[in-house]
């Protein structure tokens, strides 16, 4: 099916999906989350001191990355525009969508600046270098797309949420989790869009599915040092591949979708499906073993320390 007549099938779901998320997400206020008394002035010139706030290395890798994949905000609007079309239901969710996104920058960089978590000047240079690629991600069809943004504001939202945990600081944790909450939101939506595409177009579903849960990557694209910092967020245990298998595959795809269940499926599709069943099956695999490992580790840790 053609990208106009999937997108206007789903058009009146979308609509009701809308409201039902105007209904359940909460107004709230970046300035009522951030710690203003714990800030000062910033000296012209003054040399960021990364005592003043300490955490895991790791942890400090996820609070930047996080920030600017929020700070990228033009371009998802931009793609999701594009994809999505500029009116009717479609054109209302991505309006709000991006409204909504606008306060996670907002809440998260204005904790920053207050707590000086993050180095002000490499932040902001690292937003002018990332802003200025005009990058994001951008499948190339409709379902595609539905897919991709069901696994990653999924994926965000757990990232939020496991460094908030991390981050020995009550304050910060409820910001990331407040964030994280708008995540489970964005999330709900796209999931039960892509639920709709797949009754309307099974096959497509499945040969869609297949490519954007092969090929799906945390939107970095264009944050400066990227893949060294997704190396720590790794090592830390906040977003690896096991974690994406425990809270994006195995909930989602296998459970939500139940895409080894789907029966009639055209040969390409059927084929398709085989091949994602293989790959999840080695990334289960993959990720018990490194559970296994971390466990290991840490049991080594406690017995030597
Ligand atoms: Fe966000
Ligand atoms: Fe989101």
């Amino acid at each position: 099916m053609e990208d106009p007549a999937l997108l206007s099938e789903l058009e009146p779901l979308v609509g009701t999906l809308l409201d039902r998320h105007l209904n359940n997400a909460k107004e709230w206020f970046p300035h009522e989350y951030v710690p203003w008394s714990q800030g000062r002035d910033f000296v012209p010139g003054e040399e960021w001191d990364p005592d003043e706030y300490q955490i895991a290395d790791g942890v400090r890798s996820s609070l930047f990355v996080n920030l600017l994949t929020e700070d990228n905000l033009p371009y998802y609007f931009h793609a999701i525009g594009n994809m999505f079309g500029h009116s009717g239901p479609w054109a209302e969710w991505s309006h709000r969508w991006t409204a909504e996104e606008g306060r996670h920058s907002i809440v998260i960089r204005d904790y920053f600046t207050v707590t000086r978590a993050l180095d002000p000047v490499a932040l902001e240079r690292a937003r002018m270098a990332q802003v200025s690629c005009g990058e994001a991600p951008d499948p190339p069809t409709a379902m595609e797309s539905i897919l991709y943004v069901a696994m990653q504001e999924l994926a965000t939202r757990v990232a939020h949420r496991r460094t908030g945990k991390l981050m020995n600081d009550p304050v910060g944790e409820a910001i990331m989790k407040r964030v994280a909450m708008d995540e489970n939101l964005h999330h709900i939506f796209y999931r039960d869009v892509a639920s709709a595409a797949k009754e309307i177009d099974a096959d497509q579903f499945v040969i869609a599915l297949e490519k954007q849960v092969r090929n799906f990557e945390m939107p970095g694209t264009g944050i400066v040092g990227f893949k060294k910092h997704a190396t720590a967020i790794a090592r830390e245990g906040i977003y690896d591949f096991a974690v994406h298998y425990d809270a994006v595959i195995s909930p989602v795809v296998l459970k939500h979708f139940a895409v080894e269940n789907m029966e009639g499926l055209s040969p390409e599709a059927d084929a398709a499906r085989d091949g994602l069943m293989t790959f999840i099956r080695r990334l289960e695999r993959f990720s018990v073993r490194s559970r296994e490992r971390q466990e290991r580790r840490a049991t080594q840790l406690t017995s030597t320390g």
